[in-house]
């Protein structure tokens, strides 16, 4: 058991806001003190450029981050630091693989097929590319519980697909794609598979060599690190086909008046200065989170998944999103209330220091296919309590009888 008081005591965001009930964590995670100290030393006694100087205090910046990438490659088992590229985020991840791989290797009437529960940063970039490429973009349909049948799989997946991109969890259902079987499923028809992890990889252990996906891409704001430092992990074969699309310093072998040799990847794909704080931030997170433990991350939000599932359950005019049960979802349940807009019931319930997204979540197809409009999602992590949802379901029953 979580003892969560004293983690929450570790997040000085709510000792600097004691009003504040944080029901938002699948929009971004906040952040321990260790974690922010981090970053403050960093500045403070070891800030210079990266694997550009020769001085000492460079060295130990460029030792940092390495060690930062050599981190996050043992956090989810890839089979070497160099398969991990830093990005500013998930959404750079994907254009990544978007305008370095797919550009290059698609050509007309190849198949792309995502998800209708895509985030738009996993749609987007496919959109684009299969108009610059005259790739065809396939959406598969999910079920009303946020799954996608095995018929359904079966109608768009075929030898024409070259690519599937798909979220590990929908940022929206909440629900979690077996994605070792899709990986099965996809090498069969001989494509690559490409995973969103943004909201997957807070919540769940994350073994890519065990999932045996091609990309995986993640950010660090959602995992308790600092805004605008990501991961794309990337099988070193699919490394060897990508070109860069961001070429600039730091990336290169030599450079002459006609000619350039990139270097090897990572740095290849790392054009410009990187997010040196970022990285090694991400690096304090991740032991952060491995103290604590993930499999008992796991079970807490299992708990109050449970919890606040049942509560919302007891509530009339309530339509839940997404599974049924606890189990098949990461920390999140989004849901409406009848007759009255979630951005009128958010608003109400802002009032009394509740932070939670009302909207599309940045997944309009989503809500287009199912005949859906604005949603309210209450997403949760370790600094969370059955308090705050208790919280929750109160204020939610005030909001429903002052809308009427
Ligand atoms: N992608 C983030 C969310 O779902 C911002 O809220």
């Amino acid at each position: 058991m979580l003892d969560i008081l004293k983690i929450k005591s570790n997040f000085p965001i709510f000792f600097n806001n004691k009003k504040l009930v944080y029901l938002d964590s699948a929009a971004t995670s906040h952040k321990p003190q260790v974690v922010i100290d981090r970053i403050s030393q960093f500045y403070s006694s070891e800030n210079a450029n990266v694997h550009r100087g020769i001085y000492d205090l460079s060295e130990r910046a460029s030792e940092a981050y390495d060690a930062a990438r050599k981190k996050v490659a043992m956090f989810i088992n890839a089979k070497n630091s160099r398969e991990i590229i830093f990005t500013k985020g998930t959404t750079e991840s994907l254009n990544l693989v978007a305008y370095s791989y797919a550009s290059n290797v698609l050509k007309k009437n190849d198949e792309i097929l995502v998800s209708d529960f895509e985030h738009h940063s996993n749609f987007l970039p496919w959109q684009d590319v299969c108009k610059k490429t005259g790739a065809i973009l396939r959406v598969l349909e999910s079920d009303k519980f946020g799954r996608i049948t095995k018929n359904e799989w079966q109608k768009k997946l075929s030898t024409k697909t070259k690519i599937v991109s798909i979220a590990h969890a929908s940022n929206v259902f909440g629900t979690i794609s077996n994605i070792k079987k899709i990986a099965e499923t996809v090498h069969q028809f001989g494509a690559v598979l490409v995973v969103d992890g943004a909201q997957a990889i807070p919540h769940l252990k994350v073994d890519v060599q065990d999932l045996n996906c091609d990309f995986y891409a993640f950010s660090g704001h959602k995992m308790l690190a600092p805004m605008g430092i990501g991961v794309l992990y990337a099988k070193d074969k699919l490394l060897d086909l990508m070109q860069p699309y961001q070429l600039g310093g730091g990336m290169i072998e030599s450079v002459s008046m006609k000619e350039t040799l990139f270097a090897q990847y990572p740095e290849k794909f790392e054009a410009g200065t990187p997010n040196v704080e970022g990285a090694i931030a991400l690096d304090k997170a991740i032991d952060y989170l491995l103290d604590i433990g993930m499999d008992e991350i796991r079970e807490h939000e299992i708990e109050l998944s449970k919890y606040l599932l049942d509560g919302l359950n007891k509530i009339s005019r309530i339509k839940i999103f997404g599974e049924i049960g606890a189990e098949g979802r990461t920390g999140l349940v989004s849901f409406y209330v009848e007759g009255v807009h979630s951005h009128d019931i958010s608003d109400y319930l802002s009032k009394s220091g509740l932070a939670l997204r009302s909207g599309f979540h940045c997944a309009m197809p989503l809500h287009q296919s199912h005949r859906c409009g604005a949603t309210l999602r209450a997403s949760y992590y370790l600094y969370n309590q059955k308090e705050d949802l208790d919280f929750l379901l109160i204020n939610l029953k005030k909001a429903i009888n002052y809308y009427g």
